[in-house]
């Protein structure tokens, strides 16, 4: 199958959305597949790829995850593209990670062109020992991949009682606002904080309506697109997908999507030294690495007050949001991650739905390494 998106962003989830014109990855009659043994099989092509055993683990278990919590366009779809690009070189299988600079409660890492995880596994572990010292720790990458679904490294914050953050400047696909050549990433972000006897609040976005995935699907289905996904190469709202792919993708938002676009590229790229706009690499190009900034950083709520009297007012907001009368038609109010959470208590009892064609693909490769999929 063909490239899922170009960037990234959109999920297979939500409401309220617009009936049926948002299209997912996950399409038609999907398979049912058990996390343990999807997690297992990439772990064990990653390490047939020469990753090391725990970093195989962790990249696998970061897809996986994805797909659980229903984040379907970093879970497994993603795989096929994760081992070309180590195969490759391009993402190195075992990355000499260096600190480069930093001061104080700041570190500078060079990523080596690892798998994004990897380092910004590793970016958190050093924000979270400098946040332990000094109540924040920031650590900015450069050199980075693909980051996947960045809640997953936010969330390593928290069973440390701190708060996560992480940003990640992408390849261009969005026009500066009012432009009509895309420079700007799609850039993503994440914040995990957590609560008390709730779930933790788990924000994770990137700053485009969709990601670009949805318009060559929806080219390939012959179906127009909503006209707040894509502007085309005159800068026109479009619902031909062709015209979108040819233009660029819609910020979320407006002008103030497109200016957070722009500060995630600036904290999660410029200050770690990346390059920006064209000098950072699409996943699909196989003529280069990536070369992404990312920014790692964790907060230690006890160092700005008492952490039980900060989660229980978290519990206290959550409780209050929650209990706003609602909009008709909306059966409950959800935080952010919630949903995602729920999702994923269910999905790892029931299994997670693929679709057969990423299978199949998942499946091929495997067969190249000797790691069958189980019958
Ligand atoms: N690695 C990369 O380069 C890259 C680039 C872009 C996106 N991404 C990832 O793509 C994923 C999807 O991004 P997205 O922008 O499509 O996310 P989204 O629009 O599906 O969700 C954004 C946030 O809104 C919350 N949310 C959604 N519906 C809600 C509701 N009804 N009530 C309350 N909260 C709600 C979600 O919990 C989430 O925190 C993210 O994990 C992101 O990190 C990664």
């Amino acid at each position: 199958m063909g490239p899922p998106t170009g960037d990234d962003a959109g999920a297979d989830r939500f409401l309220p959305r617009p009936p049926a014109r948002s299209v997912s990855p996950v399409t038609t009659d999907p398979v049912v597949v058990r996390a343990e043994v999807a997690r297992a099989f990439c772990q064990a092509v990653f390490e047939g790829a020469g990753v090391p055993r725990a970093d195989a683990f962790l990249v696998a278990d970061a897809l996986i995850d994805a797909d659980l919590r229903g984040v379907s366009t970093h879970g497994l779809v993603r795989f096929p593209i994760y081992v070309t690009r180590v195969r490759q070189g391009l993402v190195k299988a075992k990355p000499e990670m260096r600190v480069v600079g930093g001061r104080g409660a700041t570190v500078l890492l060079d990523g080596d062109h690892g798998f994004g995880q990897v380092v910004g596994a590793e970016g958190m572990r050093r924000a979270v020992g400098l946040a332990q010292e000094h109540g924040v720790g920031v650590c900015a990458i450069r050199n980075g991949t693909h980051l996947g679904a960045l809640a997953y490294i936010a969330a390593m914050a928290l069973p440390h009682r701190m708060i996560g953050l992480t940003m990640s400047i992408t390849n261009p696909v969005m026009a500066p606002w009012g432009g009509v050549v895309p420079k700007v990433g799609n850039n993503p972000l994440a914040v995990a904080v957590p609560a008390g006897a709730r779930p933790p609040v788990i924000f994770d976005m990137a700053c485009s309506q969709v990601a670009r995935g949805n318009l060559i699907l929806a080219s390939k289905l012959g179906t127009s697109i909503p006209s707040t996904w894509a502007l085309d190469e005159q800068g026109r709202p479009t619902e031909d997908p062709n015209a979108g792919l040819r233009g660029s993708l819609m910020p979320v938002g407006g002008h103030k999507g497109a200016g957070l676009a722009l500060v995630v590229a600036i904290l999660g790229g410029l200050l770690a030294g990346s390059p920006f706009g064209a000098g950072c690499g699409d996943i699909f190009d196989m003529t280069r690495p990536q070369r992404l900034g990312h920014l790692v950083m964790a907060l230690d709520i006890a160092a700005f007050g008492s952490a039980p009297v900060f989660l229980q007012a978290m519990d206290g907001m959550i409780a209050d949001l929650k209990d706003t009368p609602r909009a008709e038609g909306v059966e409950e109010i959800w935080m952010p991650g919630e949903m995602e959470g729920r999702r994923r208590e269910e999905r790892l009892r029931d299994g997670f739905p693929v679709s057969p064609a990423v299978l199949d693909e998942v499946r091929a490769i495997g067969r190249e390494f000797g790691v069958q999929w189980p019958a």
